[in-house]
């Protein structure tokens, strides 16, 4: 893709066999923008073939400092082929371009408008006189460069608000009680997406309603496990998704290293017990069988170790008489809706700040 300087000879010979005319250019072209576009296509006009030559990575470094380029050459060699107006690419090791000018002995030489014919580097310059090169100054198109475009990039904008991912296996009230809180307009936050081990879950029905991106993860074949492919695919999704945060809000997988490593003190849970009693599921029914009279729920961080983890904040709720299951459970997940967005609201802050 990237031509040999022998077959550009040959190019320039066959040209000029049918009284065409070469046209040779030389530059980085490291994020190619319609600056570029616009001038490759008048340098092609000056001409019957335009030939770019490339500064090879060594020599871009050379020339804009460690970062550049950010394309490797046959990345730009394959981009600037893609462009009509280019018909060979050829890749030069210097600063300078002088060999390839006194090889190629190219009709015309273009160069960009931030150059004259007087600030052209002199050995380049003395080369196209050798040659008989007609020098041509293109005209700059004002306001667009990479350096521009890699400043305008290194200034987005800071963040106000924190993105996080849900994640859910079951209902989704918590789910609505963080999208309550942020509508009331106290929570900095958005959803920005919701993720399920289970396919058919009311809490995806629920982020499908308010156009939020949802996602389901097969678990794998184990029926309580949550596979070390799936642990994979939800950490990808997540940083696609490119959360501050992730709450696990009824996610009934434990999560391992991908996850907890890639979001190392951002993952959060909420838990229907005042831990650390009554750690693992059914919590509500195993503070009824313990006869405790106060239960309550907790937001505490995930670690790999189930209901482990440092808490962060807790709500007492009763156990009152005549309490079945499901009464004490919908009593404790009314005190979570209160809870969990509470804590999320100050880790907000928090994040948001640093
Ligand atoms: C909550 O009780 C939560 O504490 C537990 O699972 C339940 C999820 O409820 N881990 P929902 O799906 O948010 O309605």
């Amino acid at each position: 893709m990237i031509s040999e300087i022998s077959t550009l000879v040959s190019l320039r010979e066959e040209l000029e066999a049918k009284g065409k005319q070469l046209v040779f250019t030389n530059g980085c072209f490291d994020l190619i923008h319609v600056g570029h576009v616009r001038y490759l296509k008048e340098a092609r006009r000056l001409g019957d073939a335009l030939v770019v030559a490339i500064n090879s990575d060594d020599s871009v470094k050379a020339l804009k400092g460690d970062g550049r380029p950010l394309n490797a050459a046959h990345d730009r060699a394959e981009v600037l082929l893609g462009l009509e107006s280019v018909d060979r690419v050829v890749l030069f090791d210097s600063v300078r371009v002088t060999s390839l000018i006194e090889v190629i002995r190219p009709h015309v030489y273009a160069k960009g408008g931030d150059y004259t014919v007087e600030s052209l580097d002199k050995e380049e310059r003395d080369a196209l006189i050798d040659a008989g090169s007609k020098i041509k100054i293109l005209s700059e198109v004002e306001g667009k460069s990479t350096t521009l475009l890699l400043a305008a990039a290194s200034e987005q904008p800071k963040r106000t608000r924190i993105r996080i991912g849900v994640l859910g296996s079951g209902e989704g009230t918590n789910l609505e009680s963080i999208i309550g809180a942020i509508k009331d307009g106290w929570l900095a936050a958005e959803v920005a997406i919701v993720i399920s081990d289970v396919r058919d879950s009311v809490i995806l029905e629920r982020a499908r309603n308010h156009d939020i991106e949802s996602v389901y993860v097969d678990p794998g074949d184990h029926p309580e496990k949550f596979s070390m492919q799936s642990q994979e695919e939800l950490t990808q999704h997540l940083i696609r998704a490119d959360v501050d945060l992730v709450v696990c809000a009824g996610f009934m997988k434990l999560l391992k290293k991908p996850v907890l490593e890639s979001f190392a003190g951002k993952v959060i849970n909420v838990h229907p017990s005042l831990l650390p009693r009554h750690k693992g599921l059914r919590a509500w029914q195993q503070a009824l069988e313990a006869g405790d009279s106060m239960t309550g729920c907790t937001v505490h961080y995930v670690t790999d170790e189930m209901d482990a983890g440092e808490v962060i904040g807790q709500r007492q709720v009763p156990v009152e008489q005549g309490d079945t299951p499901d009464i004490l459970h919908a009593r404790i997940k009314s005190s979570e809706h209160v809870l969990l967005p509470e804590i999320i609201a100050k880790l907000a802050e928090d994040l948001l700040k640093s």
